[in-house]
């Protein structure tokens, strides 16, 4: 057999063996536990590093999830654009922007770029999609979390949070007033069960995320479904504005 085949044999073996482990790992310590929390400050903690299912965005498992998941977003990342509508003088923040994909896809065009995100795993994929930005030093990578953005008020004209988590009243923050905000989740349709706990994570109906993003501030609430395949059967996709007079 030639080298190169067992080479990728031995790594493509490996990275499944760590795969499943790490879903293994992550099955058992979940079970039992989906009671509903208090408040939502579980959500900033159980995908970063060090948190209860860190597997998925770091180590193995998140260089795999790096890799695949520009591809099974191809739709998201579309219609986020779409609602956005990003303009060449747009200063754009993605919150958990993961391997910069929707950054490097959609936002060629804008100002300046700044993707946020507490894995070293998806900054690295990041970095690499958004080398000639880095450069040219209209792109920045950011290690840090969304319960408490490192960055100045009003910084931002866009913010976009794409299955990923935010803290609402620190999104309405950093983005200056007339600014435009994208956020997706999970189609929450999919889930019989309202409001859902999922991993110790609260997850919201379309009047819930609604109800989340009206008592930060915003306005111009609007929502869209969008079909995805395979991992996320959809998504919802939710577009507002900071008011210019706040
Ligand atoms: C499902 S991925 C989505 C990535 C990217 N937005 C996309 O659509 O391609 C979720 C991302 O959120 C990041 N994340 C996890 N906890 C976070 C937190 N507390 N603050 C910001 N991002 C976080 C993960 O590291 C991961 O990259």
């Amino acid at each position: 057999m030639p080298r190169r085949t067992k080479l990728a044999l031995i790594v493509g073996g490996a990275a499944a063996t760590a795969a499943g482990a790490a879903l293994a790992r992550g099955r058992l310590a979940g079970r039992g536990s989906e009671v509903m929390p208090a408040d939502d400050s579980a959500m900033f903690t159980v995908f970063a590093p060090g948190g209860r299912c860190a597997y998925w965005c770091n180590g193995p498992t998140g260089w795999l999830m790096a890799k695949a998941m520009p591809r099974m977003e191809t739709g998201l990342y579309e219609t986020a654009a779409m609602m956005l509508d990003l303009q060449p003088e747009d200063e754009l923040l993605d919150i958990g922007c993961g391997p910069g994909a929707f950054l490097a896809l959609k936002a060629r065009h804008v100002r300046r770029v700044v993707g946020l995100d507490p894995s070293p795993t998806m900054l690295r994929e990041a970095e690499r999609r958004l080398a000639d930005r880095l450069l040219a030093g209209t792109a920045r990578l950011v290690a840090g979390n969304a319960a408490e953005l490192p960055f100045e008020d009003g910084e931002f004209s866009v913010v976009a949070a794409l299955n990923a988590p935010i803290k609402h009243a620190e999104a309405f923050r950093v983005l200056r007033p007339g600014g435009r905000l994208v956020f997706s989740d999970p189609d929450p349709r999919r889930r019989p069960e309202q409001p859902a706990v999922n991993w110790g994570v609260r997850w919201y109906d379309e009047a819930g995320h609604r109800q989340l993003f009206e008592d930060a501030g915003f306005t111009d609430v609007t929502v869209r479904y969008q079909r995805l395949k395979p991992l996320y059967e959809g998504a919802l996709v939710l577009s507002c504005r900071r008011p210019a007079a706040s």
